[in-house]
């Protein structure tokens, strides 16, 4: 990557966007030429907020490729509190070869990576997913051997997968429509470099509001939780607004007859996506889970092998 980080897709030229999928169909079928590849080096993995995916999948990624991870749960270094985010980032640049961070504001994220002189990945931030969204797009090739003209229709809240999957689109040349309540749209600056990268590849990028229109003709419908990680307190008050929202068999028939279904997880069973359709044979929610893992280790092998 012509960037020391991986913080999001949009930083990504189309080329790099391309080669991360070609290097993770490699590390998905051939694990063992890789077994060496990240031998002895280091990763630390900041968490702020829960997780299992990401954790799971970064510190068994990094083990495959013969290297080791620190693990620094929530409580551990208190981020911008205990310490300076600029000083964390000094010192693990003293003794790790890549950080890994999930946090709450993107700019610590982007902090890190300005005062860090090693690579930074984004693995989650309240605004963006890019690591969900490599896997995601990956699961959508397998499926369907093209991601140039697929229709992707995201039903919920303007969150930070959504965000990630219209940056990912854009760049695959996939078109994407996030349905979402009105006051619940993506980030406006989101939408316009989105919609900016999409005139590259002929990409488009729509916001709707009508579920029943947004997923006629969708080749995949995707929905996230409705109320994310430190939106707490909002969540009851979520559930009224996106009850028009939820994913289930009724809306399911408007697609396309063999659209896929996913979900990033956790998935909140009974309220964005009922039980027989993330069960269905349409769902492949646990195919990007596996495929987070060859993802993020094409990411780290990217990263983190080329600068010695
Ligand atoms: N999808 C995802 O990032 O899962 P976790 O929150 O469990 O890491
Ligand atoms: N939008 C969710 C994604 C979890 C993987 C959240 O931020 O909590």
């Amino acid at each position: 990557m012509h960037t020391k980080d991986f913080i999001s897709i949009h930083d990504l030229t189309l080329d790099e966007f391309h080669h991360l999928f070609d290097l993770g169909r490699d590390l998905k079928a051939h694990k063992e030429v890789y077994a060496s590849a990240l031998k002895g080096k280091t990763l630390a993995m900041i968490f702020e907020k829960q997780s299992l995916r990401t954790r799971v999948t970064f510190e068994v990624g990094i083990q495959q490729l013969g290297g080791f991870a620190v693990y620094l749960a929530p409580s551990d270094i208190s981020l911008g509190k205990r310490e300076s985010v600029q000083d964390v980032a000094k010192n693990l640049s003293r003794w790790v070869d890549g950080i890994m961070i999930r946090t709450f504001g993107h700019d610590i994220c982007t902090g890190l990576a300005e005062h860090a002189t090693i690579p930074v990945i984004n693995g989650l931030t309240d605004l963006l997913h890019p690591c969900q969204a490599m896997a995601d797009y990956f699961t959508m090739m397998e499926h369907r051997g093209t991601l140039k003209g697929l229709n992707v229709t995201y039903v919920g809240d303007g969150n930070n997968v959504a965000h990630s999957l219209m940056f990912g689109g854009a760049k695959a040349g996939a078109n994407v429509a996030i349905c979402c309540p009105k006051g619940y749209e993506p980030n406006p600056e989101i939408f316009r470099l989105a919609t900016e990268d999409a005139r590259e590849t002929g990409a488009t990028i729509r916001v709707l509001h009508d579920p029943k229109e947004a997923v006629r003709s969708a080749d995949v419908i995707y929905t996230d939780v409705w109320a994310s990680m430190g939106q707490e307190a909002e969540a009851e008050a979520r559930k009224e607004i996106f009850k028009p929202y939820q994913v289930n068999a009724a809306l399911m028939k408007l697609a396309k007859p063999d659209a896929i279904f996913m979900h990033c997880l956790p998935a909140h069973r009974g309220d964005e996506v009922t039980d027989d359709v993330i069960d269905s044979t349409q769902s492949v929610v646990y195919d990007e889970a596996e495929n987070r893992l060859h993802m993020q280790k094409a990411v780290m092998v990217d990263l983190m092998k080329a600068r010695g």
